[in-house]
């Protein structure tokens, strides 16, 4: 099955740019899923790249054009790629513009940690120059550009913004697994500290990236625009989750469900539900808009709950489990059973770990005393198993977390021959009538 959310236009489709172009250096500061692919792009675009990073481990890879979490894609163009990469902040000396790709986690209480926005900004304000443009990409609550970023540039630097320097926020809206969508062709939306700022940030984006780039009346309204959109897909997973965990009590398939709702030819967007929802973003940045809410004296009770019911998957897939164990067995049927995770990444066919349901999954499982044999080829540092054979021989179930291209095509069969007698399928990613014709007890989420 493939739940990839269906998009409207196509990347052909949209407008490419079509005015004058800038060229001059940019300095990328953090070289993640989200700096390094935008400093290859403006090397393409012609213009000379230098990128910081404070890991030096990654620096040294980048040097030898090593970068695993790029796409196959993304891989080529980085080999033909020209740009100076650096640990030390001198590296930051001089440049045109400066765009801040620095990660913007939760902590353990999930409360927004901007310490790394806060470490970029001061790396930037200290080598900052009249005329220089600095753009924070990095995702952020409403502002928290103005409040955060800005007075340390401005303190750092000794100038002032719109007259001295321009600064402006454009979030990033990169999708890591994507083959359609990428930094290239997906539209931006911008916002400037001032008509200077937002002018030259415009014309800097339109220079890069060949979609239409759409300029925000303030930096507050484009760092909402971001918190809107994640947002938007947190609450509607969560909606597709409860509904799974509702339908399945009275035996409703809710697949079919959304499969026939889909059908509605306005009004209706589909979400699956799944294991939970992982990555940098999704799970993240609700956190972002719920503080927002909270500094401007109001409670977001609707993100608050979606949060709750996603964070909550892990524990329910294990639950489904337990269950259709004990209704094969009867006991304690979690503690010493051999169960084989499949899959460790947040989502499909990326090596990307954060915030992956798949780690509380197996947290959860080891608390009930199973014994977890892991298996995800992107991750194979993380993985209990070197193969999946070995990690599905003779387990007492498999829990699919992740839906890798090579875990959709698995057939009964493949399941049956190591003794794997019960199948939960936290991602709905095979046929659950293939199975339900074999003799595996065949679980998915909502159906
Ligand atoms: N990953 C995504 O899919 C995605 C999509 C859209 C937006 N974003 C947002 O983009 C931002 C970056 O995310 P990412 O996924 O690229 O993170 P990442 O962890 O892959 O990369 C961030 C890089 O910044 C470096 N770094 C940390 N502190 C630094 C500092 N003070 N100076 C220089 N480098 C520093 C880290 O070492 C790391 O290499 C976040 O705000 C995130 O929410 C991410």
């Amino acid at each position: 099955m493939d739940h990839t959310i269906p998009t409207k236009k196509k990347p052909d489709q949209v407008r490419a740019n079509t005015e004058k172009k800038v060229t001059g250096s940019v300095a990328v500061v953090g070289l993640g899923y989200v700096g390094l692919p935008l400093a290859i792009l403006a090397s393409e675009r012609g213009f000379r790249v230098r990128g910081f990073d404070v890991d030096s481990r990654k620096v040294h890879a980048l040097a030898e054009h090593q970068a695993p979490f790029l796409s196959k894609e993304e891989a080529r163009q980085f080999k033909e790629t020209r740009m100076e990469v650096g640990d030390d902040e001198s590296i930051l000396e001089d440049a045109d513009a400066y765009i801040v790709c620095v990660p913007t986690p939760v902590n353990e209480a999930h409360e927004p940690d901007l310490a790394p926005l806060v470490e970029a900004s001061r790396a930037v304000g200290a080598y900052l120059h009249k005329g220089a443009l600095v753009i924070i990409e990095s995702t952020v609550d409403p502002g928290a550009c103005e409040r955060v970023a800005l007075p340390i540039l401005e303190r750092e630097s000794g100038l002032t913004a719109e007259r001295d320097f321009f600064f402006a926020h454009c979030p990033e809206r990169i999708n890591p697994g994507d083959g359609t969508w990428n930094v290239r062709t997906i539209p931006r939306v911008i916002g400037g500290i001032g008509k200077q700022s937002l002018k030259r940030a415009v014309a800097l984006y339109r220079s890069l990236i060949d979609a239409p780039v759409k300029a925000m009346a303030s930096i507050r309204e484009a760092e909402a625009v971001k918190m809107v959109e994640n947002a938007f897909r947190d609450v509607n997973i969560a909606f597709v989750n409860e509904l799974a965990m509702s339908f399945s009590r009275g035996g409703i398939d809710l697949l079919h469900v959304i499969e026939g709702a889909s059908l509605k030819p306005f009004g209706f967007m589909p979400h699956y539900p799944g294991c939970g929802v992982g990555g940098h973003c999704i799970p993240v940045d609700p956190y972002y808009l719920i503080r927002y809410g909270h500094e401007n004296g109001f409670e977001h009770r609707f993100l608050a709950a979606a949060r709750e019911i996603n964070n909550d998957m892990p524990r329910y897939t294990v639950d489904l489990l337990e269950r259709t164990l004990g209704e094969a067995g009867g006991g304690r049927p979690l503690d010493g059973s051999s169960i084989a995770l499949l899959g460790l990444a947040y989502k499909r066919d990326v090596p990307d770990l954060r915030e992956s349901p798949a780690l509380a999954i197996r947290r959860i499982l080891e608390e009930r005393g199973a014994n977890v044999r892991t298996f995800d080829p992107l991750v194979p540092g993380e993985s209990t198993h070197v193969s999946l054979e070995l990690a599905l021989k003779d387990a007492a179930a498999a829990v699919i977390a992740t839906d890798h291209s090579v875990f959709r095509t698995l057939a009964p069969e493949q399941f049956e021959k190591s003794g794997v007698r019960i199948v939960v399928d936290g991602r709905n990613c095979l046929s659950k009538e293939a199975f339900e014709r074999s003799g595996i007890a065949y679980r998915g989420i909502g159906r």
